[in-house]
């Protein structure tokens, strides 16, 4: 596996790639590291379908002022392990300077699909990870994308741009990996300390009731009611919670009325600590 982090290199490296796999489709990762198992399954899933490059970079333009840029974990060293672990065959760490975002000209701004859920609680956020991204696959023409369920909204906003910029890259949401009692694994897991390890559990409880509700079909008003009780129930167990609904998967705007056949996720987020944790189960009725 090549490390690099130049943009000259990594062409070089990407030429090279080609020329060995001329007929295998180029399949790229973006990460900012701190990888875990969730990773570990995006990378499995890149590798079994083609010449894989990962990438690993902190992005400032998505995090806002008072969040967790600087203290966000960096372990290149364990991320470069697990990288080859999983055979990538290109992991691209740029330096900040190779990203170009000091005299940034251009924003792109999602459009409605950032009116709910995350979008109004991280204000800047999404803009920040379509720029980032938009250079990424500019820079690395990949054929396929890989990306974690656990962000859904992030996937359905990237989905959206490369649909409206008619790029030409097959996009993948690969399904959340859980700790055994449910816990989304995520980098800022590591944040938590024994009691909020325990509190983190009860957003997954909560969407879980959630979508057995609507799954069961049980009457609209009823589930509204279930649904305030658990935001209750959370806020009491110390679960500082930003948002709990179902939304429609296409539009990402709330649904109070589940009509068969249509996809549906029941999405959270909030603050247990320190730590912002977000999580969310696709439901088909
Ligand atoms: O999901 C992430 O890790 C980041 O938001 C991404 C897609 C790598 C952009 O910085």
């Amino acid at each position: 596996m090549e490390i690099i982090h130049t943009i000259d290199a990594l062409q070089e490296a990407l030429l090279a790639q080609q020329k060995a796999f001329p007929n295998r489709s180029r399949q790229l990762v973006p990460t900012m590291g701190a990888l875990h198992e969730g990773h570990r399954e995006l990378l499995k899933h890149a590798v079994a379908e083609g010449p894989t490059v990962a990438t690993i970079f902190v992005n400032p333009l998505q995090f806002g002022p008072n969040e967790d840029f600087d203290r966000y974990p960096r372990d290149l060293t364990q991320d470069q392990k697990v990288c080859e672990e999983e055979g990538v065959s290109i992991l691209f760490a740029p330096h900040p300077e190779e990203m170009a975002l000091s005299n940034q000209q251009f924003v792109l701004q999602p459009n409605n699909l950032i009116d709910y859920m995350c979008g109004p609680h991280r204000p800047g956020h999404f803009e920040g990870v379509c720029h980032v991204v938009m250079r990424l696959f500019q820079l690395i023409q990949p054929d396929e994308a890989w990306f974690g369920q656990k962000d859904f909204q992030q996937y359905r906003v990237l989905e959206a741009m490369v649909d409206e910029f008619a790029m030409p890259i097959h996009m993948h949401c690969v399904e959340t990996v859980r700790e055994a009692d449910g816990l989304a694994l995520s980098s800022r897991n590591r944040y938590l300390n024994a009691q909020e390890r325990e509190r983190a559990v009860t957003l997954f409880n909560a969407l879980e009731q959630i979508k057995e509700a609507v799954e069961a079909k049980e009457p609209a008003e009823i589930i509204q009611k279930k649904r305030k009780q658990l935001e209750t129930q959370l806020s009491d167990a110390g679960f500082r919670l930003e948002y709990l609904d179902v939304f429609n998967v296409s539009t990402l705007a709330p649904s109070k009325t589940f009509p068969d056949g249509q996809p549906f996720v029941v999405a959270g987020a909030g603050w247990v600590g320190q730590t912002r944790l977000i999580d969310n189960l696709l439901i088909n009725v």
